[in-house]
């Protein structure tokens, strides 16, 4: 395993780039390379079955760009594909929900834990188990609000109509006393503001994101496959790539929005010609 090569990271399309903009912040020197499933986008309201399939497809692409180290950085394909193909690689790969579930068993005072994300997310109940595995007395309180996708996409993130979704959507929290509350979903990071606001300042916000690029490091180093640039002086910055299942002009419009600056190097690759089974 090469200390210098590309970080792989994927999602079914622009989410992930929460997860990203986490990694260049904390590992500035690493290179990456990510790949969003944009021509499948969304996920989250797909089967199990179909979730797994491209999941592979998406790990076989990485593994074709020789990374060193996988994120998936989608809730819904690691809550619902990650456990049933992970043991298939021989690579390192790494899901969002144990980062955040750890790092929200950590902060909760009162044991009652709020999780959000997509139907697939919420209805693998994956967070709830990770959560009761480290701590069987946590109760745990998980909801869908799938219209935060979108509006999150449509740049929906201080307006009014927001606000009122929000509050409809997590009055629930509210009322069964949560103090820590998981986004388990990429695109939720976006809407902090609003979430933070509706929630109030009693309830802890988990950023699964954040929580995963912190994991990312500390494997990194243990496994010792930082990136040498890391301790040139001064530390060079990382080499990103870009690939996208269709056309890249909408990932590159929300991507310069989502991380503040324009990108290049958005390549268009089918997906459709990686294994989406098992290959024996
Ligand atoms: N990336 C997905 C997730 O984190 C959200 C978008 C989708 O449904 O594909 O669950």
């Amino acid at each position: 395993m090469k200390m210098n090569s590309p970080i792989g990271l994927f999602d079914s399309g622009v989410g992930g780039l929460t997860v990203f903009r986490e990694i260049v912040r904390l590992l500035p020197s690493e290179d990456v390379v990510y790949f969003g499933d944009v021509g499948r986008y969304p996920y989250g309201g797909r089967s199990k079955e179909i979730i797994t399939q491209f999941t592979r497809q998406d790990i076989a692409f990485l593994l074709e760009h020789d990374v060193k180290f996988i994120i998936c950085a989608c809730n819904s394909a690691s809550s619902v594909a990650l456990e049933e193909v992970i043991g298939d690689y021989e690579i390192e790969l790494i899901g969002v929900i144990e980062p955040g579930a750890r790092a929200a068993v950590n902060k909760t005072k009162n044991s009652r834990i709020g999780i959000i994300g997509t139907h697939a997310t919420i209805g693998s109940n994956a967070y709830a188990k990770v959560i009761h595995s480290l701590d069987s007395d946590m109760k745990v309180f998980s909801l869908a609000c799938p219209l935060f996708v979108p509006l999150a996409e449509e740049a929906y993130i201080e307006k009014e109509a927001t606000y009122l979704i929000a509050k409809d959507y997590l009055q629930t929290m509210h009322d069964v006393g949560i103090d820590t509350l998981v986004l388990g979903c990429t695109h939720y990071p976006l809407l902090k503001k609003v979430i933070s606001e509706v929630m109030g300042d009693t309830v802890t916000l988990i950023d699964s994101g954040e929580e995963t690029a912190k994991e990312v490091r500390q494997k990194l180093v243990k496994t010792n496959l930082i990136n040498s640039k890391t301790s040139e002086i001064p530390p060079i910055n990382g080499d990103y790539n870009f690939f996208v299942s269709d056309v890249p002009d909408k990932f590159s419009s929300i991507a310069t929005r989502f991380l503040g600056h324009h990108m290049e190097k958005i390549t268009r690759v089918d997906i459709s010609r990686y294994p989406a089974k098992l290959e024996l």
